[in-house]
């Protein structure tokens, strides 16, 4: 069966780095949710709720397994989206732990804004790193003293990855500071990168991942000792009296309430659960499809003379602009032939913008649902407008 049988034809999606589509199995599972077991989780006692006890339960395991990190060591809290998951923890770190906060140059607004204002909230100073070609950082550069690293382990332009991400953890951890890895780009096609990495916290968004619009927060249990609870609410405490409370965290059954205040977006774990075995049930030929897609994609952009790639390697996420023609006009061409593309920096604006003084640029993002025939309808209409 064809998990993707809504696409019509010739409608040729380009957009998954910022949303993947979501194969069938994964809503036919939020479709369910709210046709069968529409209840509030972990804290109702009737059918449906003990239903979605049961299913947001096991999603917070698959996450764990997919992640290979032991739930001994390790929670799982949802959120918004990768953005709220690295706001929330950096506004409640406690800043007597730190020295100062650091993020690299290539990174998404998310990471980078939110160290902007940790920094200016806290009065400790911000550094920059520089990214390799190859999306390593050379450690030998910096001092990480009490540190806050908080760096993507794959770009959302040309999916470059931290490739020395291990090392990194290592050298922070000695220096007594800490790791928050934005995995936002990683989960869908390149989770091995940060697979059984023990940073302090691994946020992500599962729309990235051909889930929900949700936010996944995986956070090493020992980080609560630098942090003072802040965003505090409903469905986080086990006894209020007048002027204090008692929180559910301070048990480790219910830790992940830490993260959590307020009602979740039960639905939509669900379908993260959904996604999750989906994801691990996928065949090789799936994944096959998708590195011949990129190569012939990526060979043939590079092969174009009046293409000016970013991306150094193939990458499901390409990234260029194409010599005398406006990239929103590319687009807007693209879009009237139904191909569906992203133009201009794609939140990355210093790196794209500041550092490498390009124009604004198109992005491809390829996925799992693309179809060979895909491939061979944006080469032609490529042509016919670049040519
Ligand atoms: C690498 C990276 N980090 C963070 C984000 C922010 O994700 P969200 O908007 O879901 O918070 C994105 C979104 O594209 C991203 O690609």
């Amino acid at each position: 069966m064809n998990d993707f049988d809504y696409l019509g034809e010739g409608e040729v999606y380009l957009d998954g780095a910022c949303q993947s589509l979501r194969p069938r199995p994964v809503i036919d599972a939020i479709n369910k949710y709210y046709t069968e077991h529409n209840s509030c989780g972990e804290r109702v006692k009737y059918k449906w709720g003990v239903k979605t006890d049961e299913k947001v339960e096991e999603t917070r395991k698959l996450v764990l397994k997919f992640l290979k990190l032991s739930a001994r060591k390790y929670t799982v809290s949802f959120t918004l989206n990768t953005t709220y998951g690295i706001n929330l923890i950096l506004n409640q770190l406690e800043v007597h732990h730190f020295k100062k906060v650091m993020t690299s140059d290539i990174e998404h607004n998310s990471p980078f804004l939110a160290t902007m204002a940790f920094s200016e909230k806290t009065g400790l100073p911000r550094e920059v790193m520089t990214r390799e070609e190859d999306g390593s950082i050379n450690l030998a550069n910096y001092d990480f003293d009490k540190a806050v690293v908080v760096v993507n382990c794959a770009s959302n332009f040309d999916g470059r990855k931290l490739k020395n991400i291990k090392e990194l953890v290592k050298a922070v951890h000695k220096a007594s500071g800490i790791v928050i890895i934005d995995a936002a780009q990683a989960m869908a096609h390149s989770a091995d990168i940060v697979r059984g990495v023990e940073a302090d916290a691994i946020c992500f968004s599962a729309h990235k991942m051909y889930a929900p619009s949700l936010g996944v927060i995986v956070w090493r249990d020992d980080l609560t000792s630098k942090l003072t609870q802040s965003f505090v609410g409903g469905g986080m405490v086990d006894d209020v009296e007048k002027d204090s409370y008692l929180l559910s965290a301070e048990n480790k059954e219910h830790r992940y309430t830490r993260f959590e205040p307020g009602l979740q977006a039960w639905g939509e774990i669900v379908g993260l659960g959904a996604a999750l075995k989906w994801l691990d049930k996928l065949s090789k030929k799936a994944w096959q499809n998708l590195e011949n897609n990129t190569k012939e994609l990526y060979d043939f952009l590079k092969g174009s003379e009046k293409v000016h790639m970013v991306n150094h390697e193939p990458n499901p996420t390409m990234t260029f602009y194409v010599e005398g023609l406006d990239s929103h006009l590319l687009g807007n061409a693209l879009s009237r032939e139904n191909i569906m593309a992203r133009t201009g920096y794609f939140c990355v604006h210093y790196y794209l913008d500041h550092v490498l003084g390009l124009p604004p640029l198109i992005r491809f993002s390829l996925g799992l649902h693309n179809r060979p025939e895909d491939i061979a309808k944006i080469k032609k209409v490529m042509e016919k407008i670049i040519y």
